[in-house]
């Protein structure tokens, strides 16, 4: 059962990258079979500076070692060590549909918001196509905002494969986690980088203690008794960072009065800090070692051709390219 994803490297992870994407992932790391990559070639469509690709591919890199993939557990790699994917997006490209693509729900909310579409953006479902089927995957952990792009690549295997031979590309499972987690951000909505709302997994201590003391509650005093405790932002953090008694208990404490926001904020931020400190140390030897961390991608890169390079020639083969 091979697991393939990959993560665009187009900003700095959060809390919500982490508990949405990144710790299940990792998880699914002990089956075995895990293939994951730094999309380079789809951040192209939507960043233009070449510094800052690096910086956030590097730092992707950094994150996901440093929160606990194991690169002998999985292939780690970054997408653009592999060109072939590229030749391969233009093979499955010519049996697309342009009506599939103008349907795709990311390209209409990137017309939508006015961003004026490029010929990238628009075969940004086949390059993603491309890159799942390449490495004959069985399931795609994301969440349900890709859920359409998977069925695409669906569509696209099982036509690619009808017109040129069965067995020619694996067709992906669907299977998409509803219970994908959704983290609140700082002002209630969900974290996302787009509504600058987000928490970073790693960062500059005072500017973080700094946003979540910066949350902004109600304006009840400490002594209130707040019947809604439950749905309080700090609690719902608290979740993710405390034991399930140890948030419990700062629950009861609200709902019954007596705790002050203050408090509660101060709370959040150290079991915050102190969840991610194992991460935070793993991540600083892996900065001084960066020849090591070039490694891990090169000999994933390594590993993920080896795969990537029998696809390409069944898919040549099939469509009598060769
Ligand atoms: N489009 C995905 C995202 O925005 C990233 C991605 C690129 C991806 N290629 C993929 C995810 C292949 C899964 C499989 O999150």
């Amino acid at each position: 059962m091979r697991v393939l994803t990959g993560i665009t490297p187009s900003g700095t992870l959060h809390i919500g990258n982490y508990f949405g994407a990144m710790r299940p992932a990792i998880e699914l790391q002990a089956g075995g079979d895990a293939y994951y990559f730094i999309a380079d070639y789809h951040s192209l469509t939507v960043i233009t500076d070449p510094a800052e690709r690096r910086g956030y591919t590097q730092g992707i890199a950094l994150d996901w070692l440093a929160c606990g993939l194991d690169p002998a557990k999985s292939v780690f790699w970054r997408q653009s060590d592999i060109p072939e994917v590229c030749e391969l997006t233009w093979l499955i490209g010519s049996l697309t549909p342009m009506g599939l693509l103008e349907r795709a729900h990311s390209y209409k909310d990137k017309l939508a918001k006015g961003i004026a579409p490029n010929f990238g953006l628009f075969a940004y479902p086949v390059l993603m196509a491309a890159d799942i089927l390449l490495y004959d995957t069985n399931v795609v952990p994301v969440g349900k905002d890709q859920k359409q792009h998977l069925e695409m690549t669906r569509d696209i295997a099982i036509k690619f494969n009808l017109t040129y031979g069965e067995g020619t590309f694996v067709v992906p499972e669907e299977r998409i986690s509803e219970s994908v987690a959704v983290i609140p951000g700082l002002d209630g909505q969900k974290m996302s980088k787009s509504y600058g709302n987000t928490i970073e997994i790693f960062g500059d201590e005072k500017v973080l203690r700094k946003k979540i003391m910066g949350i902004v509650m109600d304006s009840r005093t400490p002594q209130e008794p707040k019947p809604d405790a439950d749905k309080n932002l700090a609690i719902q953090l608290l979740r993710f960072f405390a034991q399930a008694d140890v948030a419990a208990d700062y629950e009861s404490r609200l709902r019954a009065g007596g705790l002050g926001y203050g408090d509660l904020k101060k709370t959040l931020f150290e079991h915050y800090w102190n969840f991610f400190a194992p991460y935070r140390a793993r991540r600083a030897e892996l900065v001084a070692n960066p020849d090591y961390v070039e490694k891990v991608l090169h000999d994933g890169a390594e590993r993920a051709r080896a795969v990537a390079a029998k696809t390409m020639a069944r898919a040549r083969q099939a469509c009598g390219l060769r």
